[in-house]
């Protein structure tokens, strides 16, 4: 194939490629809520004004050096009239410059005001980081009050919401794109972030701050939902683990409190209230474990629980090693954890 005919081919599987990261469920050119809209509106204003500027100085450019084509006799004697020309050209250029970097300050210092200004909050969430994981309590009204999860955030549609922002240990960062821009959460500074999310829909988020060495594996499940859904949600969350139905998951449930788990992790109902790792009341009814890293299958929940350490280098959670039987009934147990 001829070189031209393969850059012709690569060059738009190339933007497809690259424009592909431009939208979906973790994207800030997405916006899923005022707040980030107004933001992707002050990024797309600016990339429009400044490249305008790029192109006409490119073309100025392109013109100077055509019509300076050819070799003169003296090349460094300065006239007099290109010489009065070029003042009045750098003065509008300077003037021009000066004129839109007033309005894109200007543009950029309203935006941030009303990003920052959001109705009152309806519902107020606190998200805590831990190296690596959300832990994220509901602060009310009712029916959230006492509900405790991690790692997938919910939100009711349209409803404005105070997610206040702490950290365990280092500092993290939160970030959902499709809905408002990076917030850090530093050990010992309350921070906060106001939002709205307009419509339902599964979105992704990721720390933004590197936090250690599984920094990356460090991502948020968001999952916006009508109001009524989100309320039958925190309702079936805020219940205490339903007993085990059968004699398995009465031997997996054994199997969790004979081993360290109910040392770093809670089943609200049960005796496990550990509070150094993921609360594991309705466990099974998340989407992803290992804070997004791995599906909620029980194929991935075993590999997760005998080495860790194989898919989160670092982790705070030790491998597992259990006898296949007492390692069917915890993956029997845990599955049961809806
Ligand atoms: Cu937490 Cu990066």
């Amino acid at each position: 194939m001829p070189i031209q005919r393969r850059i012709g081919t690569a060059a738009p599987l190339g933007a497809c490629v690259l424009l592909a990261g431009c939208s979906g469920w973790q994207s800030a050119l997405d916006p899923q809520g005022p707040q980030a809209r107004d933001l992707s509106t002050t990024f797309w204003t600016f990339t429009a004004a400044l490249g305008l500027v790029w192109v006409l100085t490119m073309l100025a450019l392109a013109l100077a050096l055509w019509r300076a084509r050819g070799a003169r006799d003296a090349p460094l004697e300065s006239t007099p009239r290109p010489q009065g020309r070029a003042i009045i050209v750098t003065a509008a250029a300077s003037g021009a410059t000066v004129a839109i970097l007033f309005a894109l300050a200007g543009l950029s210092f309203a935006m941030q005001r009303r990003v920052t200004d959001a109705p009152p909050a309806g519902l107020s969430v606190a998200v805590t980081g831990y190296q690596w994981w959300w832990h994220i309590a509901y602060e009310g009204p009712e029916p959230a009050v006492g509900l405790v999860t991690a790692n997938e955030l919910h939100l009711p549609a349209g409803v404005p919401v105070r997610i206040r922002l702490a950290s365990a240990d280092v500092i993290h960062s939160l970030w959902v794109p499709n809905l408002f821009g990076k917030q850090d959460l530093i050990p010992g500074i309350d921070n906060a972030v106001e939002l709205v999310a307009s419509r339902p829909s599964v979105l992704r988020g990721q720390c933004a701050e590197f936090c250690g060495l599984q920094h990356a594996h460090m991502a948020l499940t968001v999952v916006v939902q009508s109001k009524a859904e989100f309320d039958a949600w925190a309702a079936a969350q805020r219940q205490p683990a339903q007993p085990p139905a059968d004699d398995k998951r009465r031997a997996g449930q054994a199997v969790f409190a004979a081993r360290s788990c109910p040392v770093c992790h809670s089943v609200r109902g049960t005796d496990a209230a550990g509070a150094v790792g993921p609360d594991l009341t309705h466990v099974a009814s998340r989407r992803r474990i290992a804070s997004g890293l791995l599906p909620m299958t029980r194929s991935a929940l075993a590999s997760w629980i005998a080495d860790p350490h194989a898919h989160k280098p670092g982790v705070h959670m030790p491998a597992t090693p259990l006898e296949p039987h007492d390692a069917e009934a915890l993956l029997d147990y845990l599955e049961g954890l809806t």
